[in-house]
């Protein structure tokens, strides 16, 4: 009986949606403590795939139970669309979704001030989902933002509405009519409310209920530790805490309450949007993983960036999240190429840096320090025993074990939960 955070430890799409629903077997609860419908999980379920942007992927587990923490922030529009899929798919929702009624909610003025700051920043851009998420965010830091539980009486939801328009109007005006948004947004939440109304829950309570019960409970993160607005790689990030000291925040228990924390590493790195990017390769070998890995972004399509691991980084993912253990994925994208690379330090103006800086300015200019390592030419899809994998793979995980000071737990190696070679079984048992 346990509480496992689940995080990225790269720039996200590590493959968090395929761990979180291997794990999900022996969960009770699936909890979401972050980020909004910037993420998408893309989950193998039954041979049919899903991509879920909002709801936890333990939604697809009969009978599980999935909660969105807090410190979410949910566009009630992205939220029903992806309810009705649910639906449609023959997932029962009901009894089994529950909202934080302290989510901020994202409206469509989040999403437009999001495109024209990107638009205005020109080179400069983050390279955001355009979702909103950041302007929510603001929002909510900035003490205006509007909360579930404020969305439910139209009362209150009217005056806040109003007070943002009115804040915000001098930069709508330039994209937008507001008479039009104001009767958009009133007109959509009519139907929206439905909906969601019965879903809205005091998690906090929830959440600690079930915990104290000794229940199964994962809580996962969306996006990666090098996204997260205070450890990744700033400005270039998303605007809330992977990390998962975010968790806590994001569903409100304590730090006593958390049992262990996975963290997932593609083996190889990638990245979508914009922001340095050490080990990219703009070569034949970073064409083949994207074409290999399908890196091709779950909510925008956009091609990810691809390139060699870097160890640094995921040392500091290691740091950060404290973690112990890893899951790696996508090791059968490997398959073939020789000889491998991997970052174990940068090189930046002449120096050597071991660990990830926190300086905008260095980081943008630091060069990758390779050690190579032999492929292999075995096809590593369907191995389900560690024994079974090519030496020279194993030589792979355990060089990545001594850099990064995590153990490898669980590889991964296929979208099914049967691609999988499980090292450690306490995990998948929450035995911890
Ligand atoms: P935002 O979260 O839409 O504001 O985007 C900020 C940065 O985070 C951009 O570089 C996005 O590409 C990146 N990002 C947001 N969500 C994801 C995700 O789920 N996977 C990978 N990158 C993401």
């Amino acid at each position: 009986m346990a509480t496992l955070v689940v995080v990225g430890a790269q720039w996200g799409d590590e493959g968090k949606g395929k761990v979180v629903h291997l794990l999900s077997e022996k969960a009770d609860y699936i909890i979401r403590y972050q980020g909004g419908n910037n993420a998408g999980h893309t989950v193998v379920f039954n041979g049919q795939e899903f991509v879920l942007h909002l709801v936890p992927s333990g939604i697809l587990e009969p009978g599980k139970k999935c909660i969105i923490g807090s410190g979410v922030v949910v566009d009630p529009q992205a939220l029903v669309e992806e309810i009705r899929f649910l639906e449609g798919k023959g997932i029962k929702i009901e009894g089994r979704l529950f909202i934080s009624d302290a989510c901020h909610i994202i409206l469509p003025y989040h999403r437009w001030m999001d495109q024209l700051r990107e638009t205005q920043q020109g080179k400069r851009r983050i390279g955001t989902t355009r979702k909103g998420i950041g302007p929510a965010y603001a929002d909510k830091v900035a003490r205006v933002g509007i909360r579930m539980a404020d969305f439910l009486s139209l009362r209150l939801f009217r005056e806040l509405l109003e007070r943002n328009l009115k804040e915000k109007a001098p930069l709508l005006r330039k994209v937008c009519k507001l008479s039009e948004l104001r009767r958009e947004i009133l007109e959509k939440r009519k139907k929206q409310l439905p909906i969601i109304k019965d879903l809205v829950v005091d998690s906090a309570i929830m959440i600690n209920r079930i915990v104290s019960q000794g229940r199964n409970v994962i809580l996962e993160s969306a996006q990666g530790t090098l996204l997260d607005v205070d450890y990744g790689s700033y400005p270039y990030v998303t605007s809330s805490n992977p990390v998962a000291g975010g968790a806590c925040v994001g569903i409100g228990i304590g730090p006593t309450q958390i049992d262990r924390v996975l963290g997932v590493v593609k083996a190889y790195t990638t990245r979508v949007g914009e922001g340095p990017f050490p080990t990219e390769l703009s070569n034949s070998i970073g064409k083949l993983l994207q074409e290999k890995g399908k890196e091709f972004g779950a909510t925008t399509g956009r091609p990810r960036r691809c390139g060699w691991f870097d160890a640094s980084i995921v040392r500091h993912a290691v740091r950060v999240n404290g973690l112990k253990s890893l899951v790696l994925t996508k090791l059968d994208v490997l398959d073939g190429i020789d000889p491998l690379k991997i970052c174990v330090a940068y090189r930046y103006r002449g120096k050597l840096i071991r660990e990830f800086p926190t300086g905008r300015e260095i980081f943008k200019d630091c060069k990758p320090v390779y050690i190579e390592l032999k492929g292999w030419k075995e096809k590593t899809k369907g191995i389900q025993k560690f024994n079974l994998l090519p030496q020279n793979a194993k030589r792979y995980l355990s060089k990545i074990e001594s850099l990064v000071q995590a153990k490898v737990s669980i590889v991964s190696m296929g979208r099914s939960r049967e691609e999988t070679i499980v090292i450690d079984k306490d995990l998948i048992d929450f035995n911890f």
